[in-house]
């Protein structure tokens, strides 16, 4: 815990000085890239380079994920006009479709999708059921739910320590992200099957070095 608090004192005043000077779309951009550069690229390819047919990626915000998909025709779908816009420009050139919307109001039919992704958007949505069963009502039976999340610290006083700093990160990240949640709750009142979760952290310069997860889930075939 000493180690991600010095991190975080030592980032801090530079990623406030870059909030400053940059619209969040360029802000999330640059600060996520080095998120990348410092392992989470390899995170993300391990994530959906295997997935394959249709696949709906919630909250693609600029794009990130987009150069990890291989054999996979994908819808972005971002409720935040200028990340969509960024979005875009991340897909062109590709079979990428980024579509304005909602997790929480997918634009899409009844189990229409082979897969559906999440990359650290769980923490922002304003309801995690509402989206998690509309990614249940979207997938197919038997397909693929890949998810990436930061998750409040299963150490006791860590855990803590997150859930009381949670309203003043809220205020300050101007990207709606909580820092004390927890995924599975959700994921599973949805009836998405986990099947594998992994832990991991990224040390990159303005980005807590929060508790990660890498988490594969099934959405389940009635029975
Ligand atoms: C931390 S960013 C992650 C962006 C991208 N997935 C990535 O891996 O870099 C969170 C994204 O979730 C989006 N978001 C917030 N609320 C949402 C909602 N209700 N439905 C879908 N996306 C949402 C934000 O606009 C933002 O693009």
């Amino acid at each position: 815990m000493l180690a991600e608090f010095l991190h975080l004192c030592r980032h801090a005043p530079g990623a406030l000085a870059l909030k400053r000077k940059l619209p969040q779309d360029e802000l999330y951009a640059t600060l996520i890239e080095r998120a990348d550069r410092a392992g989470l690229a390899e995170r993300r390819r391990a994530l959906v380079s295997d997935l394959r047919g249709k696949v709906v990626e919630i909250g693609c915000g600029t794009g990130a994920m987009f150069p990890y998909y291989e054999g996979a025709e994908v819808i972005g779908i971002e409720p935040d006009p200028a990340f969509a816009a960024k979005g875009r420009e991340a897909a062109r050139g590709t079979s990428i479709e980024v579509i304005e919307g909602s997790g929480e109001a997918l634009p899409l039919p009844d189990a229409s999708m082979d897969a559906a992704v999440l990359a650290l958007v769980l923490c922002s949505v304003p309801d995690e059921d509402r989206v998690c069963a509309e990614v249940a009502r979207v997938v197919k039976p038997g397909g693929q739910i890949r998810l990436i999340e930061h998750v409040r610290s299963e150490r006791r006083v860590a855990g803590a320590l997150m859930k009381a700093l949670d309203p003043l990160w809220f205020r300050i990240n101007g990207q709606g992200c909580h820092l004390d949640r927890d995924p599975l709750p959700a994921l599973d009142r949805a009836g998405l099957r986990i099947e594998s979760i992994d832990a991991f952290q990224i040390w990159s310069a303005g980005i807590p070095a929060f508790p990660m997860r890498s988490i594969r889930a099934i959405r389940a075939r009635a029975s």
